[in-house]
């Protein structure tokens, strides 16, 4: 049967026809906040190349969790950015870190909001790697024992999942044995297990202050190129324990994420990263798209391809928006 008997036009003929043959329904529960958290109170600092965004000292981050919550976001994902930096990047495991203070305050003020965090060195390494580094080469194994020890002071904090985003071989075995031998067996682990090395990162490491200050993150993150060797990601990351997989960045990996639940069928998100969300403000502010319309379209296109849930940085925004009509 073909035209004229069928017309798919007739499903879209209206809004309520429209509504009910949708597929795909973006809701809040999708969404997760990044936050960043500096040291000092009071502080709410705008990001340059993160227009919209800030740096948050604690105090301000757990009002900022607050609002998240009431937008109906289930999660908040901390990344710390510390006072000073050394060679292993120890302040990654201080208990008075700005992600594990901050992490105590947050559990505490709204105790039903999940807490992610981050855990890499390289917010906290001098040389900006996400490894321990000799001879300008980024160690595998040596690592694995210091991403263990930052998941585990994530953990005491009241870390609800951790997220280890170095791309170091092993480590989600590493951190799985870690927190087990300090008795957090409930504590689980979203593995950004498909991480490109992208140019899409920019804007995060200008906030972050971790851009590498020699070479690249290319031995270590995945060739842009690449489609097998993310599903080998995975498949180790299973094995080694992973509650949850990422594919990352977003928008132009989406082939990617969809074979990687379509194969495992695991609980699988997305990371919009940094530089998708500059693209797209920047368009904004130039009044070339649509700013919302495009926020939201690219949000469900990220769900349609396979992802349970989405960091992005439009996630209070745009949750605030869909609870609202
Ligand atoms: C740390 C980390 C990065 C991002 C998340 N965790 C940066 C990087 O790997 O260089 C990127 C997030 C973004 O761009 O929004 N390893
Ligand atoms: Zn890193």
């Amino acid at each position: 049967m073909s035209f004229p008997t069928d017309r798919p036009r007739r499903l879209r003929i209206n809004e309520t026809m429209r509504r009910l043959v949708r597929e795909t329904i973006l809701t809040p529960n999708d969404l997760v906040q990044p936050i960043f958290v500096v040291p000092g109170e009071g502080i709410r600092r705008e990001i340059k190349s993160l227009p919209g965004q800030f740096h948050f000292g604690v105090d301000e981050a757990v009002k900022e969790a607050r609002e998240i919550f009431a937008s109906g976001v289930p999660a908040v994902i901390l990344f710390g950015i510390p006072g000073s930096k050394d060679a292993t990047g120890s302040l990654a495991w201080d208990p008075n870190g700005e992600v594990q203070r901050a992490t105590r305050k947050i559990k505490k003020a709204v105790p039903e909001l999940l807490v992610i965090t981050d855990v890499c060195l390289c917010e906290y390494t001098d040389h900006g790697h996400c490894g321990v580094i000799k001879q300008q080469q980024v160690l595998n194994d040596p690592t694995l024992e210091l991403l263990g020890k930052t998941a585990v002071s994530h953990a005491r904090a009241g870390a609800d999942i951790v997220a280890p985003s170095d791309m170091m071989d092993g480590r989600i075995g590493a951190i799985r044995e870690a927190l087990d031998e300090a008795l957090f067996p409930n504590v689980a682990i979203l593995s950004y297990a498909v991480k490109y090395a992208s140019a899409y990162y920019g804007p995060f490491r200008d906030a972050a202050g971790s851009a590498p200050q020699f070479g690249n993150r290319n031995g270590y993150q995945m060739d842009p190129a690449n489609f097998r060797e993310a599903l080998r990601e995975v498949e180790l990351d299973i094995e080694e324990g992973a509650d949850m997989l990422m594919v990352k960045p977003g928008t132009p990996y989406l082939d990617v994420l969809a074979k990687v639940k379509e194969t495992f069928g695991r609980v699988t998100a997305s990371y919009q990263v940094s530089g998708e969300y500059a693209m797209i403000e920047a368009a904004a502010a130039i009044g070339w798209i649509d700013r919302r319309r495009l926020i939201l379209e690219t949000l469900t296109c990220i769900k349609r391809a396979g992802a349970d849930f989405i960091l992005t940085y439009h996630a209070k925004e745009a949750a605030n928006w869909l609870k609202n009509g």
